[in-house]
């Protein structure tokens, strides 16, 4: 059920977010559009990566990365082939997957979360048991699934953490697929896919092996996969550009986004996820976590929370230390000592460190 009317949801649908962008992309996009599609994939290629329209409207980047990364994504959903996002946690699968099927489709809501407990309702359909009861097997008994969904309005759907689905549900899926038809027996009657039908998957590297993909469902994809940023300033811009986005719709009191704070953040985190110092000097041990991007976008925010709330205004390293050691410490014992060692042998030496060093030995006492 959805009260768009209020316009106060916490976390607005992309294509609620930005629909000024998507209209203006709409308007000035004069390119061939596939089938059932909003905007041509040109157009829906400027809307995740951000640019400025002739019209003067600004377009702001959604996903920071490489342009053949979406280039080939977008170009994927335009063929009879599905597309797989998969890459390690925070690699912003779900957020691009989000992105992509609001330009394409206008609606970014068809969804299914994967689960070990998906059913396979939730790619096929199921019934209203009331109705069905009362009425016996009918339209109107029949309650269809997003993926259903999808393929009757031609539309994009979603499905996240694909691997986590039991092998029997994802098979569920071929058919959807390689038909591009879904049977429903009970009513003698099948719903055919519209065009502009099509599915983005997620799946997390991590997971893989749990419900390893069936050859004959991986071949119904093209797997894109999104890597971690390559280097520290790109993840340092992608962290920055995502704070202010979520302070500006936290509507977070304005902090001075204090960049130097930023760059120890993500230097901590990629130092312990990478084994080694930047300078590539020293040896550190990494945490069990995973310390993705997207955790140390928020680290910050947090950061930024406490330091407008309760802090004199600026981020201060006192600010992100309780978010990072959080963030490091997943597992009590081994990682507080691969913390502990990190602070002493690295942090401590480290020129202008200092005030962070403290802050942090003080949360991790
Ligand atoms: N390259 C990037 N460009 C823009 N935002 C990014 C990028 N990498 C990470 N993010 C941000 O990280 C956050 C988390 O991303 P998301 O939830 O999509 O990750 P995920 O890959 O789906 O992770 P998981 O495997 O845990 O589901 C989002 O807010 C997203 O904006
Ligand atoms: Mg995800």
């Amino acid at each position: 059920m959805s009260h768009p009317a209020t316009g106060a949801a916490l976390r607005p649908h992309a294509e609620q977010s930005y629909a000024d962008e998507l209209a203006a992309l709409e308007r000035a996009d004069s390119r061939p559009r596939p089938p059932g599609w909003r905007m041509s994939p040109w157009a829906v290629t400027q809307y995740i990566l951000g640019g400025k329209l002739d019209d003067g409207t600004e377009i702001t980047p959604k996903y920071i990365g490489h342009r053949r990364v979406v280039e080939i994504a977008v170009a994927t959903l335009a063929t009879d082939r599905a597309l797989l996002l998969l890459g390690v946690p925070g690699t912003a699968k779900t957020w691009l997957s989000e992105h992509l099927a609001a330009a394409i489709s206008g609606d970014s809501t068809l969804l299914v979360q994967g689960t070990a407990g998906t059913a396979e309702e939730a790619i096929r359909y199921g019934w209203n048991y009331a109705r069905l009861l009362a009425e016996g097997p009918s339209e109107a008994a029949l309650v269809p699934s997003p993926v259903m969904t999808a393929m009757a309005d031609g539309r994009l759907a979603r499905v996240e953490e694909l691997t986590r689905i039991p092998s029997d549900v994802q098979d569920a899926l071929i058919t959807v697929l390689s038909e591009k038809a879904l049977p429903v027996p009970e009513l003698s009657m099948e719903v055919q896919a519209q065009r502009g039908f099509n599915v983005i998957a997620t799946a997390n590297d991590r997971d893989r092996g749990v419900n390893d993909l069936s050859s004959a469902l991986r071949r119904r994809f093209n797997t894109v996969v999104l890597p971690v940023p390559a280097t520290i300033d790109e993840e340092i811009d992608i962290v920055t550009r995502r704070v202010a986005d979520l302070g500006r719709s936290l509507e977070l009191p304005e902090v001075p986004t204090s960049l130097a704070e930023i760059r120890r953040v993500v230097t901590v985190f990629r130092e312990l996820r990478q084994g080694v110092t930047t300078d590539g000097k020293a040896k550190v041990k990494s945490p069990s976590g995973t310390l993705s991007t997207a955790e140390a976008i928020s680290v910050v925010t947090n950061g930024i929370a406490l330091a407008a709330h309760f802090g004199d205004g600026t981020l201060r390293p006192a600010d992100v230390a309780a978010g990072i050691h959080g963030a490091v410490v997943q597992d009590p014992v081994s990682d507080s000592v691969v913390w502990r060692e990190y602070l002493e042998t690295v942090a401590r030496e480290r020129d202008g460190w200092d005030g962070f060093y403290r802050a942090c030995r003080e949360v991790s006492r």
